[in-house]
């Protein structure tokens, strides 16, 4: 009969071995391919001591290719729960010393069982993803694993917030998880995604591009979009999480966490100087930003993707606010397929998870041309605006300078449900800008002027005199109040907390169906 000791023993033997994943060996080319194992990445991540593993003794079913003959416990994968700063979150993280962290059907079950926990208590999800992709050995159980996690993906959306880190390959329908989650964040130079690899790109279509090239950190972040984050390496990686997750609620029945903030005086004079007396003149609409928020508080979302529209978290007087804002600084701040695309998500996001929108308005309208007509820009264009028409988390405006066109409509009017509408008193409030409005209305009037090109400056100055200014929408009181650029915080912390209790009944319906 086995001694007390012999159980603890055998108890603590496969123990050590499911830490060990697929060895020391396995683990070196980890190191050397400067890349941290699953469970440093876990611990690091987590506040200290406070992971709680679940599975790890789960092994693999397969019996093929001699797969009898090599069980590796936690079978290419640790999960479990833990606090970051204190707040509970589920955690996977792919092991890719084991069989190249590849999904089998027991790894994928893992997962699933602790994306079920995090449902059923209400906690954010954390994926930590480097992984060769189906375990080929498997067939088509690793697949119908991969459309189990998929389901929860996609049930879990928008009751808790579910975060990626892309920490290795993701390859294949693999992709397809992340991008149902909330945020994708991306590790330069060690992580890919992509449908399918260099190799399948040359046989199909003859290309030949590099991993990097096709499906790299950077690519995501500024060509295609799909990734809202990269970071330079494992631990900055993982840091970027910690600090975006305090933006957030731990699921979509709460509110984020508040800090603590006493309120001083809030007049900012770096606001009066920042937009420029000429209108075509660009700025920074980052120096408004951080001139309203807290300070240092902003999180910026999909940074190096359609840098016309500037999305993130911030805070103000403690509290979590979503940002949508146009900037001029990168083709005057106009409205086009990406950008709407862009601030869309995230305004649904926000929206999801009860955080409040702030929108800083300077646009010259939507970008006319082949290029954004032949790529949908009505359909893409049409999000943004049924993001914000739907959303019913507080929604406050400031017009910093140009609303015009439908842009104006689009960026969180009142008629389409902003609950408040600020301006600073330059902005120009019109259908368009007044060089362009005269060309059209006064076409005969100037083509028959004996100087054509001193009647249309003539009639430029009348029509901007008209209307390129906040009044007339003031008047209609689609602005609810024009308001010097210092006062803005001032006026934004009475307005959300005004609104802390905004309550919006909804028609019934099954769901509403955004043009996609
Ligand atoms: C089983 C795998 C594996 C996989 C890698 N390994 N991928 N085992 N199934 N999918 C194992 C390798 O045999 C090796 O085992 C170890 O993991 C490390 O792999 P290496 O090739 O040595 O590493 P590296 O050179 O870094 O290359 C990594 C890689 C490459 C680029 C990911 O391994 C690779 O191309 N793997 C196959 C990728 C793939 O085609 N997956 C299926 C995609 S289709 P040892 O014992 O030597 O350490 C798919 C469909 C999903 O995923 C559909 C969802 C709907």
């Amino acid at each position: 009969m086995n001694s007390k000791q012999d159980k603890i023993d055998k108890l603590n033997e496969r123990i050590a071995l499911s830490k060990l994943g697929g060895g020391q060996q396995r683990i070196d080319k980890q190191h050397a391919n400067k890349k941290l194992t699953a469970r440093e990445r876990v611990n690091y991540l987590l506040d200290e001591g406070s992971f709680e593993e679940i599975g790890a003794l789960v092994t693999h079913r397969t019996t093929d290719f001699g797969m009898e003959d090599q069980i590796i416990y936690g079978d290419g994968v640790i999960t479990g729960y833990g606090t970051i700063s204190g707040r509970l979150v589920y955690v996977y993280a792919q092991d890719f010393t084991v069989f190249g962290g590849s999904l089998s059907e027991t790894h994928a079950e893992k997962i699933c069982k602790i994306m079920d926990m995090a449902v059923k208590v209400g906690a954010p999800i954390i994926g930590l993803n480097d992984s060769g992709g189906a375990r080929i050995q498997e067939g088509v159980r690793s697949l119908g694993g991969y459309a189990d996690i998929f389901f929860r993906n996609v049930q879990a959306s928008g009751v808790i917030p579910q975060i990626s880190a892309i920490m290795g390959p993701c390859a294949g329908g693999a992709v397809y998880s992340p991008a149902m989650t909330d945020f994708i964040i991306m590790v330069e130079e060690t992580s890919y995604m992509f449908v399918t690899g260099p190799n399948v790109v040359k046989t199909v279509t003859n290309e030949e591009v590099t991993s990097e090239a096709l499906g790299g950190a950077q690519t995501h972040a500024s060509k295609s979009g799909v990734a809202h984050k990269t970071s330079m390496n494992d631990v900055a990686c993982l840091e970027d999480i910690k600090k975006l997750l305090p933006y957030l609620p731990q699921n979509n029945t709460e509110k984020p966490t508040e800090l603590d903030y006493d309120l001083k005086d809030e007049v900012r004079e770096v606001l009066s100087d920042i937009v420029p007396d000429n209108p075509n003149k660009p700025y920074d609409m980052h120096e408004v930003i951080s001139g309203i928020i807290d300070n240092d508080s902003f999180y910026e979302i999909h940074k190096d993707f359609a840098e016309n529209i500037i999305v993130g978290f911030a805070r103000l007087g403690g509290k979590s606010i979503g940002i949508v804002a146009n900037q001029p600084m990168a083709f005057a701040g106009v409205l086009d397929v990406n950008s709407s695309k862009k601030a869309a998500r995230f305004v649904r996001f926000c929206d999801c998870f009860n955080i409040p929108l702030l929108v800083l308005v300077d646009v010259p309208g939507f970008l006319p041309g082949t290029d954004q007509e032949w790529n949908g820009i009505i359909v893409h264009g049409a999000k943004l605006l049924y993001a914000l028409s739907e959303a019913s988390v507080p929604r406050v405006t400031v017009i910093t300078r140009k609303a015009y066109g439908g842009a104006y409509d689009v960026m969180n009017s009142k008629h389409i449900g902003a609950d408040f509408n600020f301006s600073w008193p330059g902005a120009e409030i019109a259908v368009m800008g007044a060089k362009g409005a005269s060309e059209i209305i006064f076409r005969r009037e100037i083509a028959s002027a004996k100087n054509p090109e001193e009647k249309l400056a003539e009639k430029e100055a009348e029509y901007a005199a008209k209307f390129a200014n906040p009044y007339r929408a003031a008047k209609r009181g689609f602005i609810d109040e024009v308001i010097l650029p210092k006062n803005t915080r001032r006026k934004l912390l009475k307005a959300f907390t005004s609104l802390e209790n905004k309550v919006v009944d909804l028609p019934k319906r099954k769901h509403g169906n955004i043009p996609l």
